[in-house]
């Protein structure tokens, strides 16, 4: 289930938030500038579903958010648990980073956590099917998509140049509870 945590940057052992409220999470991270929506699948994709089917099913609401946001590209990925590259993907993402560009992202199926970092706090977001979670160019974070990562995203680009992860050298994720502290 959707889950927003959030922490003082500094103290992991502190809970400032704990909320399951889709309400609450989309009113939480639009104080950081984070945009959080739910959709709903207009009709069932299977797991297979290969990339304009998964568009095709959203496609009023991806249409309406690169209007409202001046996107100009979007692609499917899927990742599933049996990935060969699982393990250096997740420390990839597991580590502190910006980016130029927006990182929008839409789960059609499976899961993984957002920690997004500003004001001296921490916001851990575990997105599952059905969200949309938008991260502001700049803005400090971090993925975890655990062990046996699974989920398949829409991601929506400015540019898909500006997308390249800009690393801070913070070892701050080693700190947090990650994603499969969530599913355990
Ligand atoms: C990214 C995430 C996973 O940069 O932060 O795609
Ligand atoms: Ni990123």
């Amino acid at each position: 289930m959707t889950h927003l945590t959030v922490y003082p940057d500094t103290d992991p052992a502190t809970v400032l938030l704990d909320t399951r409220d889709g309400a609450e999470i989309a009113a939480s991270l639009f104080e950081i500038g984070v945009v959080f929506e739910r959709w709903d699948a207009p009709h069932a994709l299977g797991e297979d579903a290969d990339q304009a089917a998964v568009l095709a099913a959203y496609e009023a609401d991806v249409k309406r958010l690169m209007v409202e946001g001046g996107y100009k590209s979007v692609d499917v990925v899927r990742v599933k648990p049996d990935n060969p590259n699982r393990a250096e993907m997740r420390q990839k993402f597991l580590a502190e980073h910006t980016h130029d560009d927006d990182e929008v992202r839409f789960f059609v199926e499976g899961a993984g956590a957002f920690y997004l970092r500003k004001g001296g706090r921490v916001y851990r977001v575990v997105c599952e099917r059905n969200d949309l979670i938008s991260v502001p160019a700049g803005t400090t974070h971090w993925f975890d998509t655990g062990p046996a990562p699974h989920f398949c995203a829409i991601r929506i680009f400015t540019s898909p140049e500006g997308w390249v992860g800009h690393f801070t050298g913070d070892d701050i994720a080693t700190r947090f509870p990650k994603f499969e502290s969530e599913v355990a």
